[in-house]
């Protein structure tokens, strides 16, 4: 056959394809999408173009210029968006007529019915995103049939029943959001099968059950967010074969038993979230190998022992939170190495020993809470070196020293509280003229010396509490002017002097105690006893 031929017999071909085409099936799309409209509540009215054609004779595909309708180039619509236009309503039965439909989108709306089990039908869709919605009832089987469906997204909405276990079959999925329903059971373990996915999202279900070890075969996963759910047992040592995970999250869950060392072959996570579970026994000293660990939070948990020095090679951590744990033993002194280290939270342990002395020195830090432990030494100095420090939490601890003059100079302190330690020297001059330092808490420490005339300049301080020290002499004359000044406590100490006569210029003021004084007040020259 000559070339010219065969170029006749194609165009032939195709002609004769494409009069098939204009005659009936886009004629037929027409009037589902008119069914489908049908079904739907549209206050906006955005669909107003939805309408049939006033010639009675419809040529072409008008329907693929109307609003959230895209066509292929047989006039065949492939794309349905209509999200984020607050229609409600019914999805109708006639979607399943939509055979090319390759996407639909239909989230950010406020459907509040059920899906179409014809949904199933659809076996052409790659991508479904019904997220955002108030959908209740089962999310449809069979869709497992669409072998090109490689994304779905339900996350949102108030689906209840199973996890649609034929999902499993459609093995082009690369993302599957299912977080956020009220789904129960258990994760089908036809999911292993899922060899191409990488993101699946099932937090905040009802989902029970243990954790199927079969999820450690899905070789291609990056994030896997399965907390807020009511899953127990242990994670499975076979997640430890997901080596292209980077994202861990089984936050806030029943999970307990030990946290598994296998996990440190996964070379590529960024984020672990266990915090708010049963886990018990040790920190695998191994994770501190992760060297891509940026995010590790393990609160809220019953972990014991020590916390490994090896989370000192963490060079990219820029989160550690440990807190809520049975923790024993002091904190490393690498820590003070970690050059992100912008959050460290530790309370509510048994650590003993010093902070380590360079904390702060090299890194942005801006959270530091330690409070609710036995830790003791000197407050390391250089907390703020980095000016970012927010937080300062140290309470409830036998700290000992005096208050780092560098704090005194840190603009982006919000709170300071370390009452109830055993911190000895004077208030530093300069905490007033932080810009926005709102807490001062120093009660119960062995503060000396006079409260420093600048305090009362502050235009931020709310709460200042530094009752129970040794503070002497008389209080700042316009103390309690500071313009948000909700409380301020200085019982239990040394004051003496002249009580400030300006208690109508006090704005915000609503607790005042400055009780229990070794010494008489004088008060517009009389002796009042408070
Ligand atoms: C779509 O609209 C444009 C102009 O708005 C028109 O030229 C075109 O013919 C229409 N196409 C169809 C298939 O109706
Ligand atoms: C669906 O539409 C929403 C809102 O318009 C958009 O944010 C989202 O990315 C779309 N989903 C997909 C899978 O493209
Ligand atoms: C959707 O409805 C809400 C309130 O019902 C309204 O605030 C919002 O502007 C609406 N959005 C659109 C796109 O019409
Ligand atoms: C969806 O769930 C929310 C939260 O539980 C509830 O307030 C709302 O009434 C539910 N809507 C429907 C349509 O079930
Ligand atoms: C899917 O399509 C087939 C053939 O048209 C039909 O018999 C069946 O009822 C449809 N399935 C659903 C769930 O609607
Ligand atoms: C699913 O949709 C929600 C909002 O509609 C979005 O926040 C989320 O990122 C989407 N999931 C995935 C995996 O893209
Ligand atoms: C998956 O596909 C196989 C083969 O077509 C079928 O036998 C099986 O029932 C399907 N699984 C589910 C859960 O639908
Ligand atoms: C589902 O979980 C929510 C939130 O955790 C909880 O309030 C609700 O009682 C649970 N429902 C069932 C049926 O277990
Ligand atoms: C997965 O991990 C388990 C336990 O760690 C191991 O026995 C198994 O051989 C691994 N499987 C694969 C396919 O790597
Ligand atoms: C956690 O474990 C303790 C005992 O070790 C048990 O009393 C408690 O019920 C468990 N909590 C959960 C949420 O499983
Ligand atoms: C730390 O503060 C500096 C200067 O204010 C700022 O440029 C930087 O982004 C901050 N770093 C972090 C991690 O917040
Ligand atoms: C508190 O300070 C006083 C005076 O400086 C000193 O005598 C005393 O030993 C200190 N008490 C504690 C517990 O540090």
């Amino acid at each position: 056959m000559s070339t010219l031929l065969m170029f006749l017999y194609c165009y032939i071909g195709l002609s004769l394809i494409f009069a098939e085409g204009a005659q009936t099936v886009p004629n037929d799309e027409l009037s589902t999408l008119l069914s489908i409209k049908a079904g739907l509540v549209d206050p906006t009215d955005g669909l107003k173009d939805w309408k049939m054609p006033r010639s009675a004779a419809v040529e072409g595909s008008p329907q693929c210029n109307w609003t959230g309708v895209l066509c292929n180039s047989r006039g065949l619509v492939q794309k349905l968006d209509i999200s984020n236009m607050n229609i409600s309503g019914r999805v109708s039965d006639h979607i399943q007529g939509l055979t090319s439909l390759f996407v639909l989108n239909i989230s950010c709306n406020a459907f509040a019915t059920s899906l179409p089990k014809s949904l199933s039908n659809l076996t052409s869709l790659s991508i479904i995103d019904v997220s955002d919605n108030y959908f209740v009832g089962e999310f449809p089987t069979g869709l497992g049939r669409a072998s090109g469906l490689t994304s779905v997204n339900a996350s949102s909405n108030n689906f209840s029943g199973f996890l649609p276990e034929d999902l499993g079959n459609a093995t082009s999925l690369e993302s599957l959001d299912f977080r956020g329903s009220y789904f129960e059971g258990s994760v089908p373990t036809s999911y292993k099968n899922l060899q191409k996915l990488k993101f699946l999202g099932l937090s905040g279900n009802n989902l029970t059950g243990n954790l199927p070890r079969e999820l450690g075969q899905l070789a291609s996963l990056e994030t896997i967010i399965l907390g807020y759910n009511e899953f127990v047992g242990e994670i499975p040592a076979e997640f430890g074969n997901l080596t292209n995970l980077q994202y861990l999250d089984l936050a806030v869950g029943s999970l307990s038993g030990q946290i598994p060392p296998a996990l440190v072959r996964l070379r590529k996570l960024t984020t672990v979230y266990l915090y708010k579970n049963n886990f018990t026994g040790k920190i695998p000293p191994e994770i501190g190998s992760i060297s891509s660990l940026v995010y590790l939070d393990l609160s809220d948990n019953q972990i014991s022992g020590e916390i490994p020095a090896e989370l000192g090679a963490l060079t990219n951590l820029q989160l550690l939170n440990l807190m809520c744990n049975r923790l024993t033993g002091s904190v490393p002194t690498k820590l003070g190495d970690l050059i992100k280290l912008a959050t460290l939270e530790l309370w509510k342990n048994s650590l003993t020993g010093p902070l380590p002395m360079n904390l702060g020195k090299n890194s942005p830090l801006q959270w530091l809470d330690v409070s609710s432990n036995s830790l003791s030494g000197d407050i390391p100095p250089g907390l703020c070196d980095s000016g970012n420090l927010t937080k300062l939490i140290l309470f409830n601890n036998s700290f000992s020293g005096s208050i780092p003059l560098g704090l005194s100079t840190c603009m982006s302190l919000v709170r300071v509280r370390m009452q109830n330690n055993l911190i000895s020297g004077t208030i530093p001059v300069g905490l007033g003229t932080l810009p926005s330092l709102q807490r001062l808490e120093l009660a119960k420490n062995n503060l000396t010396g006079q409260i420093p005339q600048d305090i009362a300049l502050s235009t931020s301080l709310a709460f200042i509490d530094v009752s129970s020290n040794q503070i002497e002499s008389s209080l700042p004359s316009s103390i309690l002017s500071i313009p948000n000044l909700q409380t301020f406590m200085a019982s239990n100490n040394n004051l003496q002097g002249k009580l400030p006569d300006q208690f109508q210029d006090c704005p915000s003021l609503s607790v005042l105690d400055i009780s229990k004084q070794s010494f008489l007040w004088k008060h517009s020259g009389e002796y009042s006893f408070l």
